[in-house]
């Protein structure tokens, strides 16, 4: 089945009634009929496992399981690692993922190494025989670095370090991680997967059982899982995943391309563009760009007056949705990443991030030219 079709009918759940949608399961027991397939929802649910089951389908995984956000599911897959453990984490990562192992896996006794993972020589000089895995986003938020899954993956599997991708950026209508070698798919899916701003959500898949067994025994014992009425919201979603993400991406490259005729703005970070670094590899490994781009405006006025000017782009943080967002990263999502670790990255105050909607493109190009010099 293709890709478009399986989110519609990656589902094959039965319901006696013939429901068309999945049935909302809203109930924390279940009592013991004989069929004991479910006995209490911080464990499974039907309603998640059904959500679980269409969304390994689509990484093409061995395991899924659903968590109750983004960071959940970050957090639950750093429990497979202990004292002295050595990670090598790109050095550009949505700052949750940062503060989490800054202030919490390190305090633990993990040890972590930061790397333009983008660079494969420079992680292959990290490599001790401590390193258990390597943490990667590919195009990393927000400087859409882009890493070669495959490379990075082939090197590990010599050394017997697993690779976890953070596939939120391009969702598996795009890129599916585990067909170039990793190990470990992560999904905020609050983002392309839910796709409405109205839902959080997070998804770990593996390409093993045994993998899929450790975090279906992690998550249960901290207990952070999605629960009925979101595992049905998302998987609402996904019925619409293939249409959105086309759409966005057409509109990311109408959007960046405009962009990079505005002389007030410095740098246009979009993996579509051919002037990309990354553009190649990008396109290699994925099917389409994505929504996301950042720029590099002229001084903090402007970025300021962007954000208080634009009218359809909403001034929000999170990406991934219908409608279009514009973030301020040293405000919001990195506000926690040490100021110079960020303006050593170029994460400045006049760094803008914008997630690209289902508008009409002449409409989102227009509110950013009205901002910028209205
Ligand atoms: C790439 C990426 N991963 C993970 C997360 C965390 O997801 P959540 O907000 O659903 O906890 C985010 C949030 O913005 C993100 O951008």
């Amino acid at each position: 089945m293709e890709i478009d079709t399986l989110c519609l009918h990656a589902n094959n759940m039965e319901d006696k009634f013939g429901s068309i949608s999945t049935p909302i399961y809203q109930s924390a027991t279940f009592y013991h009929n004989g069929n004991d397939e479910y006995s209490y929802s911080r464990l499974s649910n039907p309603t998640r496992s059904s959500v679980e089951n269409v969304v390994r389908k689509l990484e093409n995984g061995k395991s899924c399981n659903a968590f109750s956000s983004g960071m959940a599911a970050i957090t639950t897959v750093l429990k497979l690692f202990k004292k002295c453990d050595h990670i090598i984490a790109s050095n550009d990562l949505y700052g949750g993922a940062i503060r989490l192992f800054n202030n919490f896996s390190k305090l633990e006794g993990i040890d972590f190494d930061y790397v333009d993972t983008s660079n494969t020589s420079d992680v292959v000089k990290l490599i001790n025989p401590n390193t258990k895995a390597i943490y990667i986003e590919t195009p990393s938020n927000p400087l859409m670095q882009v890493t070669d899954i495959a490379k990075i993956s082939e090197i590990a599997k010599k050394y017997n370090i697993i690779v976890i991708v953070d596939n939120t950026f391009l969702s598996p209508y795009f890129q599916r991680p585990l067909e170039l070698g990793a190990d470990i798919v992560i999904h905020s899916g609050t983002k392309y997967l839910g796709g409405h701003n109205d839902t959080l959500s997070g998804f770990v898949i593996t390409n093993s059982i045994e993998l899929g067994d450790k975090i279906t025994f992690i998550s249960k014992t901290i207990g952070a899982t999605l629960s009925p009425f979101d595992s049905f919201l998302i998987e609402r979603g996904i019925k619409t995943l293939a249409l959105r993400m086309d759409r966005i991406n057409s509109n990311a490259i109408k959007v960046a391309n405009f962009l990079t005729t505005i002389s007030k703005i410095k740098k246009v970070y979009y993996v579509g563009l051919k002037s990309h670094k990354g553009y190649e590899i990008n396109k290699k490994q994925s099917s389409g760009f994505g929504g996301m781009i950042s720029i590099e405006v002229e001084s903090e006025e402007l970025a300021i007056k962007i954000l208080n000017n634009v009218k359809i782009f909403k001034y929000a943080e999170s990406l991934g949705g219908v409608d279009s967002l514009i973030t301020y990263p040293i405000k919001q999502t990195h506000a926690d990443v040490p100021e110079n670790e960020r303006n050593a990255r170029g994460i400045n105050d006049r760094f803008l991030r914008l997630s690209i909607g289902i508008e009409n493109s002449i409409d989102l190009i227009n509110d950013l030219r009205d901002a910028i010099y209205g």
